[in-house]
């Protein structure tokens, strides 16, 4: 069923990509119910339709962060985007800043701040994960801000990575990894050439620039679970603060007291997310956590919402939620994986005619019209999965 160009993206990339890298895009933790829900929870969200309104003008026009967005969409982190295309962080960045919108890098991409902030003609925003090593977490923010990123996206759902089965299974960790992977590329020799061959060096860019040697990605699950933090508490949160003067993002919020903590702590923004259901499984998908997280904090920092949104209907639906704006995770990635650049830039295109559409049939002539009053009808409450229950009787 082709519910939108992210679909057509999806079925793109698992063509293309190594079975590692597309199940480690793809899969969630454990049973990936979470994931199922973050789109099908969005999905049943209806919005009431309204016509006969003079629709000719719309603006879809946003600002964050005293930045002017052409819609209220951001990339969201991903981490080893530049294994999906060649220098993949390059080509989604610049599809990003084509478009008017912020593109985010992650920690753990593959090009470094360096290698990325000098190609855009608008300021990039940086994710932070708190490394073991907080040397590193220092030289990187001076590292961000003298590249002139903006915004501080400071990631806080992945004290550990989370239980992903699929990763087990494909060959990006789990017994003869190195072997399996090296045999998947040979099967796949398009993304061999373009990303294997001329996409060099693959390593962790930013990790690398710090510690002044590569950072080998043959264990990089291994690797994150041994460098990641367990510790991290709002106390680090102070301690970052003082280094960064610009707009500080939480992204991994799903409950509304987090959400009134980080108001307290002073953040200017928080990403209403469960990391893409990547971590714990059976957590509230984020359309369900949103309502209630706007009801406790909504205008008093900005709110930023992600994990299953899909074409520009789901932004639509986020937005009349609660949210002021949204980030994309996999659906720019398939579009990457799929088609480079371009695929993003015509991703992002679709996604803009998709709000249009819904905007004009709901009379939100602006962003700032877009509330609960679109609402026809909200989530129902939580059901066991269709199915599940006679399965395990059975
Ligand atoms: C992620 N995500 C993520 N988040 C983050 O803060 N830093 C990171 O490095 C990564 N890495 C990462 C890799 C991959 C392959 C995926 C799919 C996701 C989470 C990401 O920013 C976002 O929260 C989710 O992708 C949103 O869910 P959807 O839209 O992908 O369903
Ligand atoms: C992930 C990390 C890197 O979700 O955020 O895989």
């Amino acid at each position: 069923m082709i519910i939108s160009a992210s679909t057509d993206y999806r079925a793109a990339a698992q063509r293309k990509l190594p079975p590692f890298l597309f199940h480690y895009i793809d899969g969630g933790a454990y049973a990936e119910y979470t994931l199922r829900r973050n789109v099908e929870d969005l999905a049943e969200i209806a919005l009431r339709q309204r016509v006969l309104k003079n629709m000719s003008e719309l603006s879809l026009e946003t600002r964050l962060f005293d930045e002017t967005l052409s819609m209220p969409v951001a990339l969201a982190p991903v981490g080893l985007t530049g294994m999906y295309a060649r220098r993949g962080e390059v080509q989604a960045a610049q599809a990003a800043a084509a478009k008017g919108i912020p593109f985010t890098l992650s920690t753990v991409s593959v090009c470094p701040i360096e290698e990325v902030a000098p190609t855009l003609d608008r300021p990039m925003w940086f994710q932070l994960y708190v490394l073991k090593d907080r040397g590193f977490m220092k030289s990187v923010l001076e590292r961000a801000k003298a590249a002139g990123v903006t915004t501080l996206v400071f990631t806080v759902d992945m004290p550990t990575p989370g239980a992903r089965y699929r990763d087990a299974h494909s060959g990006m960790s789990g017994p003869n990894a190195a072997a399996r992977r090296i045999l998947q590329a040979v099967t796949h020799p398009a993304w061999a050439w373009d990303v294997g061959l001329f996409g060099r060096p693959h390593d962790l860019g930013n990790i690398s620039t710090y510690r002044g040697h590569p950072t080998s990605l043959s264990d990089y699950i291994g690797w994150l679970s041994a460098n990641f933090d367990p510790s991290i508490s709002w106390k680090d949160l102070e301690w970052i603060r003082e280094f960064w003067q610009g707009p500080m993002v939480i992204k991994g919020i799903l409950d509304p007291n987090d959400a009134k903590d980080a108001v307290k702590f002073g953040a200017d923004g928080i990403v209403v997310s469960n990391h893409g259901g990547r971590q714990l499984d059976g957590v509230l998908s984020s359309a369900r956590a949103l309502p209630d997280i706007a009801d406790a904090v909504k205008g008093n920092l900005k709110i930023l919402a992600d994990s299953g949104i899909r074409n520009g209907l789901d932004v639509v639906r986020m937005l009349a939620l609660g949210a002021d704006a949204v980030m994309l995770g996999r659906a720019f990635v398939y579009a990457l994986a799929a088609a480079g650049g371009a695929g993003v830039s015509n991703l992002l295109d679709l996604i803009e005619k998709e709000m249009r559409v819904a905007m004009i049939l709901t009379g939100a002539k602006s962003i700032s019209e877009i509330s609960a009053d679109l609402l026809v009808r909200e989530l129902p409450p939580i059901q066991p999965e269709p199915g599940k229950k006679s399965d395990q009787a059975a």
